[in-house]
């Protein structure tokens, strides 16, 4: 059998990297703000049409397509021994607000262009290969992150929560996914089953520094830090900004830039540099010049590669947010923690056939965690994991600045081909 080994000759693989930067940036025009900056949110039409333009892609690289009831698109290369269980990669495509072209995308038009390059080298998988463009890795709309693969490892609650879930404008989740050709079967149907897949490989930007400034060209993931995100609603009574004294306030944007400056200390007091925390939105109401807030809403992102480090960062935070609305006679009418998930570490076997795969394609590599969180963290609840980092520059990311060189994600590409190749042979 001439052709069910991995390629013999690791230059039979040839990426066609014009093709992949165009496809880059065609994807990149389904945007809802102006180039350079990407603005791609969940269901919405934009959302449709690039998922439209990735089904399409699928099917010239002659792939099965399958989707999701929440939208989670799958193209299968069936392998030889169809019954086994699959190898799987792939990333999201949607894009949060003034964000860039790179994040995610690289990792949904890369993997098909790894399945096209197998294609034309004469490769014959063994176990199915599948691309996998997962919903939702953002939490824009919903506030819910890695939506799509949060549900396919399965989780009840997640079940529960979007039936009821709505968006900033009242927009139900289920009115939402409906629109968009979505959520006609039960959202349990997503869940898949723990033998579905063997190994699952996500191609990602660095989104940050290390590679560029190392000059290497490729990282192998070990981890994935654990990620957490809260929100917090204060209350007070409001009122007019002229007439009501300083000493008969309860403001309740006060409470919550207070608390902004907590989270900062707590992180700060962890002593690692591995602990961050971000509030990335406040909305105080009703948010005019001249009316003390009567209401203030926070969304806090906390993450450590250390979870109980995290945690104790979030305890403190609930105990600050006590003490804030308790001094300052405002009423904490929600403290809700959204998300509190563990870290997931790359499975041994999968590290080592990227490590062989880099080798033998002689790029340089290194080993490191990534500090941004992937569907690769909830994909590792399903099977062996590994993710493949290439260099960005200057680690930019979420902002219209973020770039990969076409050589860069060449190198990804090839690597990940190769990876595939050598995982769909075990
Ligand atoms: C995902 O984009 C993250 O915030 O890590
Ligand atoms: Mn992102
Ligand atoms: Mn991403
Ligand atoms: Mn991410």
């Amino acid at each position: 059998e001439p052709h069910s080994s991995v390629p013999s000759s690791v230059s039979s693989l040839f990426v066609d990297a014009q093709i992949l930067q165009k496809q880059i940036d065609e994807l990149s025009s389904f945007s809802d703000t102006t180039a350079p900056s990407v603005t791609r949110v969940l269901y919405t039409e934009k959302d449709v049409l690039a998922r439209r333009y990735v089904k399409n892609l699928m099917g010239l690289a002659g792939l099965s397509v399958r989707e999701d009831a929440v939208g989670n698109i799958f193209g299968r290369w069936v392998g030889q021994e169809p019954e086994l269980a699959a190898v799987a990669t792939g990333s999201h495509i949607d894009a949060i607000p003034y964000s860039g072209k790179y994040d995610g995308v690289v990792g949904v038009l890369g993997a098909i262009e790894a399945i096209n390059v197998l294609k034309r080298s004469g490769f014959k998988p063994r176990r199915s290969l599948e691309v996998i463009l997962f919903t939702s890795e953002e939490p824009t709309r919903f506030g819910i992150s890695c939506l799509g693969s949060r549900l396919l490892a399965g989780s009840e609650n997640l079940v529960k929560a979007l039936k009821t879930i709505t968006d900033s404008q009242n927009i139900s989740f289920l009115d939402a996914a409906r629109s968009a050709g979505y959520a006609e079967d039960d959202l349990s149907s997503v869940f898949l089953s723990k033998g579905t897949y063997s190994a699952f490989i996500e191609l990602h930007i660095e989104q940050g520094p290390i590679l560029e400034e190392e000059g290497i060209s490729i990282g192998i993931v070990t981890a994935i830090a654990a990620p957490a995100s809260l929100k917090v609603k204060f209350e007070g009574n409001g009122g007019h900004a002229g007439a009501v004294l300083m000493p008969n306030r309860n403001d309740a944007g006060l409470a919550a830039a207070e608390l902004a400056l907590a989270v900062e200390k707590h992180v700060l007091e962890s002593g690692s540099i591995d602990t961050v925390g971000t509030m990335g939105i406040l909305e105080l109401h009703p948010g005019a010049i001249n009316s003390i807030p009567s209401k203030s809403h926070l969304e806090i992102d906390t993450r450590d590669i250390n979870e109980e480090r995290r945690n104790q960062v979030i305890e403190k935070i609930h105990q600050s947010a006590i003490r804030i609305a308790k001094t300052r006679g405002v009423k904490l009418s929600e403290f809700h923690i959204i998300n509190q998930d563990p870290p997931a570490s790359s499975a041994e076997e999968v590290i080592e056939a990227m490590e062989t795969a880099t080798r033998e394609l002689n790029l340089t590599s290194k080993l490191m965690i990534s500090r941004a969180y992937h569907d690769a963290l909830f994909m590792a609840r399903l099977s062996s994991m590994g993710m493949i980092f290439i260099p960005c520059y200057k680690g930019y990311s979420h902002k219209p600045e973020e770039f990969a060189s076409t050589q860069d994600m060449s190198n990804g590409v090839k690597v990940l081909a190769l990876t595939l190749a050598k995982l769909s042979l075990q």
